[in-house]
């Protein structure tokens, strides 16, 4: 996951490739209070892991469920029904709609002191229909905060079942799926719901529907205004059930293979944990998609996307059916050969974020012409390529902002687009931004390198690997390469003077980087030899085979190929000179040798070693002045490469001072 103030995305030009979903948010999270309302156990697969999946479990467990989690797969012990184990608790429920309206209305009908609170934008989303329905039922209901929205606490109330229940259905409708999960458990008479106003985002009722089916609840239906939960209904569990991949999450890589030339040898992209005949409402953007012009085949579990008409084509179209997914067509009308209206999207207003507002608002910032209605938006795209324009792209802490505005990166201006708050993603789907940039290719001298060269002991790796982690890019210790080197060459028990045959062990360095730790493959095991490339005489080693050009050549592919999406920050003595000439930012990192000195005197004292600063000094003095007479690839500061003294810095300040010269060549 994206830990990081914002992800700056680079211009993005081909896709292709296959990506396993993660599972489906509200398949998950009413599964899981399904399974903790039944009787018997429940082994759920392919559990969504989540922020909201995560409110939910955590909230089961207060109520004294038992939960056992290994890896996807979830086995929750029912309560039974009616018999709460807890009757009293606190429960938080994040931003997460498909816990706080569901557990209001079981915890309400099943009696108890409970409170119920969220995130501040919880706060703002309406649940006063839901709680009206409860409060004819003889639920005891208070508003903690304002009239009409969470925080809420419920109180055991005497329960009136006789009558039909009255629940709007034209705000949410999680309301009417709160009310239909939670009364079969009170069901010792037939209850009727009647909903009142036109009921939106019918597919979710489907797929309540759908699920209750699975836990032994047969509730008739007619039209969408009447429901029935028969006389006697029972919570039974089904023993197993899978949990398919998201189809809203499913619309992006759909949108991707769309936009998306496909990449050479591919044919597009293939999404695998979900397929055409899938129960989730969303399901229909393939539709959407189609009349865009995407080019969709869907096998039982599978779905594979390729570009067909381009540009797309505009559309208008009443998206009430698929509100979610809807939001990734507003970014397809960027692509497309006119104006696109998406209408009947009134419920966006209550969701994470006023989405209708905030789509207008990022929209524009990238070029586009946009006009928001109360329930609908048109949008125009900017009207050639250099009317893009580079957008920092706000995400309202709304997973799925961030994720429709990645597809912007495909505009034919080529240039990137930043995302703020990257990691809102983990509400549905925290490692978006990986499976995105495992399916898609930049060019690679769009691909940006930092450089961070200078002498032994100067701070750079610590630097380097700062950088790479506030900006989310990869990190290269190009040091450690030579290390490895001398260190294989050595075990092999050659020479390091023999520049030949070290270059060869270079050529094919059977490395693997994990984290901050550094493996060697031998023959059957890896080694990892982190600590073992670490020492003085390691790091001499490695100067002295590094003065062969062959072995600087022979490294010189596998340090390019760290070049990978989103970026790169590479340390090292010649990253800016030799090996990414065309880095669009070089820092020559030093400090006085004293000073490196005593940093690294801090460290060896540390590990246990006895040694003298003066000694330290003479040694790295030493290393600098072969590291820069060398022939091959002298350590020297590129031409274009920024100088940075940090011997009077904090690793803080020369953070600092990085990511602003870093900004300086942003275009944002
Ligand atoms: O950065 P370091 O101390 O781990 O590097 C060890 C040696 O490897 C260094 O003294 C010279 C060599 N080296 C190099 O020649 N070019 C690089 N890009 C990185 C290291």
């Amino acid at each position: 996951m994206y830990d990081i103030e914002y992800l700056d995305i680079p211009p993005l030009t081909q896709a292709g490739g296959t990506v396993r979903l993660p599972g489906s948010k509200s398949i998950s999270n009413r599964v899981l209070l399904l399974a903790a309302l039944s009787h018997g156990q429940t082994t759920v697969h392919d559990l969504l892991a989540s922020d909201d999946t995560a409110v939910m479990l955590t909230a089961l467990e207060q109520l004294g469920c038992t939960v056992v989690q290994n890896g996807n797969t979830a086995v929750i012990s029912g309560l039974g029904g009616s018999q709460l184990a807890q009757q009293k608790a606190t429960l938080f429920m994040g931003n997460a709609g498909t816990a706080m309206r569901p557990l209001t209305a079981a915890l309400a009908l099943l009696g108890g002191e409970f409170e119920l609170s969220g995130v501040p934008r919880m706060h703002e989303r309406p649940i006063g229909d839901l709680v009206d329905a409860l409060r004819q039922l003889g639920c005891v209901i208070d508003y903690l905060g304002n009239e009409g929205f969470p925080p809420l606490r419920l109180r055991p109330g005497v329960l009136k079942l006789d009558q039909p229940i009255r629940v709007r259905g034209d705000v949410s409708s999680q309301f009417l799926t709160a009310l239909l999960m939670a009364l079969p458990l009170v069901a010792d008479q037939a209850i009727r719901i009647e909903v009142v106003g036109e009921l939106i985002s019918r597919p979710y009722i489907e797929i309540t529907l759908n699920l209750l089916k699975r836990f032994g609840i047969q509730v008739e239906r007619e039209g969408w205004q009447r429901f029935t939960i028969p006389a006697g209904s029972q919570y039974q569990s089904p023993g197993e059930i899978h949990i398919e991949a998201d189809a809203s999450s499913a619309s992006y890589f759909i949108a991707l293979g769309a936009i998306a030339a496909s990449a050479e040898g591919q044919n597009g992209i293939k999404i695998m944990g979900v397929g055409a005949n899938s129960i989730q409402g969303d399901i229909r953007f393939i539709e959407a998609a189609r009349l865009m012009g995407a080019q969709i085949d869907s096998a039982p579990n599978s779905l594979q996307i390729s570009r067909g008409a381009w540009p797309l084509k505009a559309i208008d179209l009443d998206c009430n059916h698929i509100p979610d997914a809807a939001m990734t067509l507003a970014v397809m009308a960027l692509y497309a050969d006119g104006t696109s209206v998406l209408r009947n999207i009134a419920s966006w207003r209550v969701k994470e974020t006023d989405r209708i507002a905030a789509m207008a608002c990022e929209l524009q910032k990238l070029g586009a012409t946009v006009e928001e209605g109360a329930d609908y938006l048109k949008i125009t795209p900017p009207a050639q390529a250099d009317a893009w324009k580079p957008a920092v792209i706000h995400t309202y802490d709304d997973h799925r902002i961030a994720m429709c505005f990645s597809l912007a990166a495909f505009n034919p201006a080529e240039l990137p687009v930043r995302i703020l708050d990257p990691k809102c993603v983990a509400k549905t789907f925290p490692d978006y931004f990986e499976a995105l940039f495992s399916v898609t290719e930049a060019q690679i001298d769009q691909i940006p390198v930092i450089c961070v060269d200078g002498p032994t002991a100067s701070g750079k790796g610590t630097l380097a690997a700062l950088t790479a982690h506030h900006l989310g890019y990869h990190y290269l210790d190009s040091g450690a390469l030579y290390r490895l080197t001398a260190f294989a060459a050595s075990r092999a028990g050659l020479s390091l003077d023999d520049g030949e045959a070290v270059a060869q062990i270079a050529r094919d360095l059977p490395v693997r980087f994990k984290g901050d730790r550094i493996f060697l493959a031998a023959k059957e095991a890896e080694e990892d030899v982190s600590e073992a490339i670490r020492t003085e005489a390691a790091g001499m080693a490695a100067s002295r085979v590094s003065a062969h050009p062959q072995v600087r050549n022979a490294l010189l592919d596998l340090q390019r190929s760290f070049r990978q999406l989103p970026g790169l920050v590479a340390d090292g003595r010649d990253m800016g000179t030799v090996v990414f000439p065309d880095a669009p930012l070089k820092i020559y990192l030093t400090a006085s040798a004293l000073h490196r000195a005593e940093r690294r005197y801090k460290q060896l004292i540390s590990k246990g070693n006895t040694t003298t600063i003066a000694a330290i000094q003479q040694a790295l003095e030493a290393r600098d002045q072969r590291d820069m007479s060398r022939k091959a690839a002298p350590l020297k500061p590129a031409e274009d490469a920024k100088l940075l003294d940090n011997s009077d810095l904090t690793i803080e300040e020369s953070l600092d001072q990085v990511i602003d010269w870093w900004q300086g060549t942003r275009p944002f």
